[in-house]
């Protein structure tokens, strides 16, 4: 088998590649269509009297789902596997971390949020969560079972990021969620690194596993997305939550959402492959002195990602040699091919630096050089190659 194919596990007797492809699709009720159309409804009419007072019928109103909405969430389900009782979709993925963690969380309820976590997650769990009445503290993401000690009688819930988006430790999710289950408290995960094709984390004991689908699922860097995943014994609670504060996502950013899903498997696979391929090259450099990728066999984290994930994203860092900030600036002003921008996960290639220094609280970030997240985008890894030796040569001379 070709190892940059990632995971192919089935549920049931497809694997997931045919899944992503025939999930969700009821030709019939498209007149022969393959895809459905978009669905931009907000009424939905009831043919009788009757039918309206019994709320009567598939679809009821556009906020709760449409035809469209319909077919990218079965598409969900069937990726994430069998213990996926429901899937709720966002206007972006810090969206459906919030909805998530409103969902779970009252006041006088503890939170504890791995320190890697996502930036704007922290923000919202401080400035917003906090002001409500809830209280949250952050533990090292290599904790495991460690973190049996930090539980308190009003815990709630964990929150993960497998691996950390910028700084790639790799917490041990069926260690924690083994531990929190024994406290009833719910495992929380944003899967967005590596997606449910390479990371089905509903079944290694997490309730409700998060995806910026704005990154890999959307694909092409034109939709803001998010969703929500969750067991049989999170989903009411999360069904619930959207509807009280009426999250849903707009029918273009739906459809586009699907579209995605049917090209998820190969354009993952070559994201894989090309970003593995740049970390090894990156990693014989003289100016790196360290790459943080858990495919890596060098990387702290690999023992888990080997175990726990069938492949891998283009989302990695370097850490280069000690230099002043304009030397960084001088590498990344050299690209032409990677480009300085965030959100990642579509086809092109990114190069952003980074700093955790400032908002981490249970662990000190001290790489020992200045870092840059790469994003490994489906250009020729021999012209990636040549863009990067490019910026390091003016690394070196700056
Ligand atoms: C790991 C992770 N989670 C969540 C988000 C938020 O996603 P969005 O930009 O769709 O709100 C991001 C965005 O960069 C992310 O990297």
């Amino acid at each position: 088998m070709d190892p940059f194919q990632g995971s192919s596990e089935g549920s049931g007797s497809q694997k997931a590649e045919t899944r992503l492809v025939t999930a969700g699709r009821d030709t019939n009720a498209q007149k022969g269509f393959v895809n459905p159309p978009v669905v931009r409804g907000s009424t939905v009419l009831y043919p009788t009297a009757e039918d309206l007072h019994a709320h009567r019928g598939e679809f009821q109103y556009g906020r709760h789902g449409t035809p469209t909405t319909k077919a990218l969430q079965e598409t969900l389900m069937a990726l994430e596997g069998p213990r996926c009782a429901g899937v709720g979709l966002a206007p972006s993925g810090l969206a459906a971390v919030s909805t998530a963690l409103l969902a779970v969380l009252k006041a006088g309820d503890h939170l504890m949020v791995c320190d890697n976590v996502y930036s704007p997650t922290r923000s919202f769990c401080d400035g917003m969560l906090a002001r409500y009445g809830v209280e949250v503290s952050y533990f090292d993401p290599l904790i495991g079972v460690g973190i049996e000690s930090l539980f308190k009688p009003n815990s709630r819930a964990v929150l993960l990021e497998a691996p950390g988006s910028q700084s790639f430790e790799m917490p041990d999710i069926p260690a924690i969620a083994a531990v929190a289950h024994r406290h009833d408290v719910l495992v929380i995960d944003d899967n967005t690194w590596a997606t449910p094709l390479y990371h089905r984390s509903l079944e290694l004991g997490v309730d409700i596993s998060i995806q910026a689908a704005t990154k890999y699922i959307g694909g092409h860097s034109d939709i803001m997305f998010g969703t929500i995943s969750a067991n049989v014994g999170a989903w009411p609670i999360v069904s619930r939550m959207i509807r009280l504060l009426g999250v849903c996502a707009g029918p273009d950013d739906v459809f586009l959402a699907l579209r995605g899903m049917r090209t998820l498997a190969v354009r993952l696979a070559q994201h894989y492959r090309s970003g593995l391929e740049m970390a090894r090259w990156l990693a014989d450099r003289p100016e790196v002195v360290r790459v943080l990728h858990p495919a890596l066999e060098s990387d702290p984290g690999h023992a888990i990602w080997k175990r726990d994930f069938g492949g891998a994203s283009g989302l990695f860092s370097i850490v280069l040699r000690p230099k002043p900030q304009a030397a960084v600036d001088a590498l990344l002003d050299s690209l032409t091919l990677f480009g300085m921008g965030y959100s990642w996960g579509g086809f092109e290639s990114l190069a952003i630096p980074f700093d955790c220094t400032a908002y981490r609280t249970a662990t000190q970030w001290a790489p020992g050089g200045p870092a840059v997240r790469l994003h490994i985008g489906l250009e020729n890894v021999d012209d990636l190659k040549a863009d990067l030796e490019r910026g390091l040569a003016a690394f070196n001379a700056a």
